[in-house]
């Protein structure tokens, strides 16, 4: 039922994010998972993709947003000056809300002219839209940049279901209370209809601090309410285009790029990570963990590759860059001190990989290591178990901090905090024997189609077409 809304409608939809894949003209733009699926909801309902150019500029940018029109869709892009870039991306964005979102309050920066850069971004992005949309238009407003965009449009008039999704994780009252302008950002969010997480944990996360802190009052069912408004919480947990992956990890064996990769380690066995540069993701525990690894495991000595595929990630703030040099400092060391003429343990990389170069490593690997600090839900432990062939599948190793951890629990979950615990997680996936393996396997493949990004973005829209009913007689008091 859930789904049978979604598509049928003839109401236009309008996504807003920060980055927008506007194609280029020189063929198609090798665009991930997730935008794939935005741009098919975007064409079945038609629309419009609205938000960042990736464009810094020197003057003031212009307030009319560029347009592009491809088939059904419009991308419309605004520029940003330098200073609002380092104000609302930089500052805001990825030193207030990323770290407190990924409960690092250590690693917060707080500082006036950021929030105040934040919400003017906001509210330009917001004036700025008005005149596109039209009065039925559904609008979805994408990740913790834009948390007071559905607010800011509803200053300006704007009496569209505004439904809002955030990408990372929400966490519980005491930790999101340390958000600068705090209160300012609830009370906006109170201005979407549907307010979307990650996992259950996020939503009731979400609503606690709604209702510990007087935001909204909670009347039945994931639905709140404020000044005679009701308003939806709920899971909507993100996942891959299952089949189009299978596919890509099926094709991949014969890929140049692969090929060469498995010719440069020869028999050895292939343990993989793939992740953004960012503190979040536990690179240098795992680096710790793989080196304990080899170190309490001496048949492996010569015998296993590690890759780490890493691209960096927002190297403009100071806490990225620093984690960039930890890294490649405890990689070197690593390589140093357990290297061997002929062997080098960890092959280390900044650089981004295509996806389908990615699909055949991950299948070429024994080990998957997805091992974040915290994570929103984690895409690549999804992609992992989806390229393994089911005649020999690999073992995902996966954080208990993931999103995805709430999903796959064929995984060998661990604590990633825990150097040594991760260390044995590793030598039991090296040994497991096949039987196990497939078993593993089965039970987490056999759930990548409840969270399909297909699915997903049909989930979402469905309940923001239609205003939340509640059930005779749920009301809680
Ligand atoms: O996971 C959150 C997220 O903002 C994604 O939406 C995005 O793809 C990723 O982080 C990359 O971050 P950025 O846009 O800052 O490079």
């Amino acid at each position: 039922d859930d789904n049978a809304a979604a598509g049928a409608s003839t109401a236009r939809l309008v996504v807003v994010s920060n980055r927008v894949p506007v194609p280029t003209g020189t063929g198609h733009k090798a665009a991930g998972g997730l935008a794939v699926a935005l741009e098919a909801a975007l064409k079945s309902h038609g629309g419009v993709w609205y938000g960042w150019s990736g464009r810094i500029v020197d003057g003031p940018p212009s307030p009319e947003p560029e347009q592009k029109r491809v088939g059904e869709i419009t991308f419309a892009v605004l520029d940003l000056a330098q200073r609002d870039y380092d104000l609302y991306y930089s500052g805001f964005a990825n030193r207030a809300l990323w770290p407190v979102c990924h409960y690092r309050l250590d690693l917060i920066q707080i500082d006036g002219e950021d929030t105040e850069g934040y919400f003017r971004v906001n509210d330009a992005f917001a004036t700025s839209l008005v005149p596109l949309l039209r009065p039925d238009d559904l609008v979805w407003v994408h990740d913790y940049h834009f948390l007071p965009l559905g607010k800011a449009l509803r200053d300006r008039g704007a009496g569209n279901r505004i439904g809002f999704f955030l990408h990372i994780p929400w966490p519980p009252p005491d930790v999101a209370s340390a958000m600068p302008a705090y209160a300012t950002l609830l009370e906006a969010l109170t201005a979407y209809d549907v307010l979307g997480f990650q996992t259950q944990q996020d939503a009731e996360n979400f609503g606690r601090c709604l209702e510990r802190d007087g935001f909204a009052r909670h009347v039945a069912d994931g639905i709140y309410e404020t000044g005679g408004r009701r308003f939806l919480v709920k899971a909507f947990p993100i996942g891959i285009d299952v089949e189009a992956f299978r596919r890509t990890a099926n094709r991949a064996v014969r890929n140049s790029v692969v090929q060469r990769f498995r010719a440069s380690i020869g028999e050895r066995r292939l343990v993989i990570g793939v992740d953004r540069l960012d503190y979040s993701k536990g690179i240098r525990e795992r680096v710790d963990a793989f080196g304990c690894f080899v170190r309490s495991n001496p048949k492996v000595r010569g015998r296993v590759t590690y890759l780490q595929i890493t691209p960096k990630s927002r190297s403009e703030v100071p806490e990225y860059r620093r984690m960039q040099e930890e890294v490649a400092e405890e990689v070197g060391s690593l390589n140093g001190s357990l290297g061997e003429l002929d062997w080098i343990p960890v092959r280390y990389l900044n650089q981004t990989v295509n996806h389908a170069s990615l699909a055949g490593l991950y299948r070429m690997a024994s080990v998957g290591l997805v091992t974040p600090l915290r994570d929103g839900m984690n895409l690549v432990a999804k992609e992992f178990v989806a390229a393994q062939s089911p005649d020999d599948p690999g073992v995902l190793i996966l954080s208990r901090f993931a999103g995805a951890a709430h999903e796959l629990d064929g995984a060998l979950i661990v604590n990633p905090y825990d150097i040594e615990a991760t260390a044995r997680a590793i030598a039991r996936a090296y040994d497991m024997e096949l039987e196990e393996r497939q078993e593993r396997w089965a039970s987490m493949s056999a759930r990548l189609p409840e969270t399909d990004v297909n699915v997903w973005w049909k989930h979402f829209l469905s309940h923001l077409e239609t205003p939340a009913a509640i059930p005779a007689g749920a009301e809680t008091s």
